[in-house]
C-alpha cells in the first residue's frame, strides 16, 4: 500500500491549497481537523485530509472513455440531481449517448483521472488555455476529497505550463467546490441542452494572486 499523503485544503482564505508529503509531522492533528498554521507573519486556516488509501492521479489513457462515461451518469444522475430537475439531468446526461463521440471527446479532451485500486473515481481536464471543461466525482466517492485531489493536479499542470487564469462554465452543484478553491463566479449562464434550459456559472481563478 502507498504511504499515506496529506492533503492539506484550505478553509476560508482564497487560493492556498495543496499537496504535502509531511504526514508523519502532521498525523498529531488528525483527519479533518482543521489548524491555524503560520508562515512568517501570514496565519491561515487549514483542513487536514489524510488518504490511506492510493488515490492515484493520472494521464489518460486510451481504454479509459467508457469508464469516464460511467462516471460523468454518475455525477450528474447522483450528485447534480439534487440541483437540477428531472428533465434537466436527462438532457444534460443522457445515458444512451453515442459511445464513438463521446471516446472521441475524452481523447480530444485528455482529462486526469483520479483511480484507485483500478476503480476510476473521476477524472478533470485542463487545456492549454486554462479551461476545465469536464470535472466529474462518481457519486460512490463524493466529498471524499476526489475533487480536491484532481483540483491539486490541475493547478500543479498549470503552473508546469505557465497558465495564468483558470476558467470553468460550473454547474450549481460545484460551484461550492469551485469557490472553495479560490473560483469567483464572472457571469450567470443559462445553456439549451436538448430544449432544456440548465442553470450554470462561469467562474474563474487569477493564479497570480495565489497567496
Ligand atoms: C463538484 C464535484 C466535482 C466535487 O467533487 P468531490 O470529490 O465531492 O469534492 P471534495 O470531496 O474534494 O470537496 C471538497 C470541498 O468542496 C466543497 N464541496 C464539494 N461538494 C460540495 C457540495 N455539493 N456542496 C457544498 N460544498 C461542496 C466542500 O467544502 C468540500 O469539503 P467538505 O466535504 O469537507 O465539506 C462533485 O460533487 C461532482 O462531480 N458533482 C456533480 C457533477 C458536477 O456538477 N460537475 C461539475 C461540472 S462543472
Amino acid at each position: 500500500m502507498a504511504q499515506p499523503t496529506a492533503i492539506i485544503e484550505s478553509t476560508g482564505v482564497e487560493g492556498c491549497n495543496g499537496s504535502s508529503s509531511l504526514a508523519p509531522a502532521l498525523a498529531t492533528i488528525g483527519h479533518g481537523q482543521t489548524f491555524l498554521a503560520q508562515y512568517g507573519s501570514y496565519t491561515h486556516n487549514f483542513k487536514l485530509l489524510f488518504y490511506e488509501e492510493s488515490m492515484e492521479i493520472r494521464r489518460f489513457r486510451t481504454g479509459d472513455e467508457s469508464a469516464l462515461f460511467q462516471v460523468f451518469l454518475s455525477a450528474v444522475h447522483d450528485i447534480a440531481s439534487r440541483d437540477y430537475t428531472t428533465a434537466q439531468i436527462e438532457a444534460w446526461a443522457q445515458a444512451d449517448r453515442a459511445p464513438e463521440v463521446w471516446a472521441s471527446r475524452m481523447r480530444e479532451l485528455r482529462p486526469f483521472i483520479a483511480e484507485a485500486e483500478g476503480e476510476i473515481a473521476g477524472y478533470a481536464d485542463i487545456q492549454p488555455n486554462g479551461y476545465i471543461d469536464h470535472f466529474f466525482v462518481s457519486g460512490a466517492y463524493s466529498r471524499q476529497g476526489v475533487g480536491t485531489l484532481l483540483m491539486s493536479r490541475i493547478h500543479d499542470e498549470a503552473e508546469l505550463l505557465g497558465i495564468s487564469e483558470l476558467t470553468a462554465e460550473v454547474s450549481k452543484t460545484a460551484e461550492p467546490f469551485f469557490l472553495r478553491h479560490g473560483f469567483q463566479v464572472v457571469q450567470r449562464g443559462f445553456p439549451i441542452r436538448q430544449g432544456v434550459i440548465l442553470q450554470n456559472a462561469l467562474m474563474r481563478k487569477d493564479l497570480h494572486h495565489k497567496t
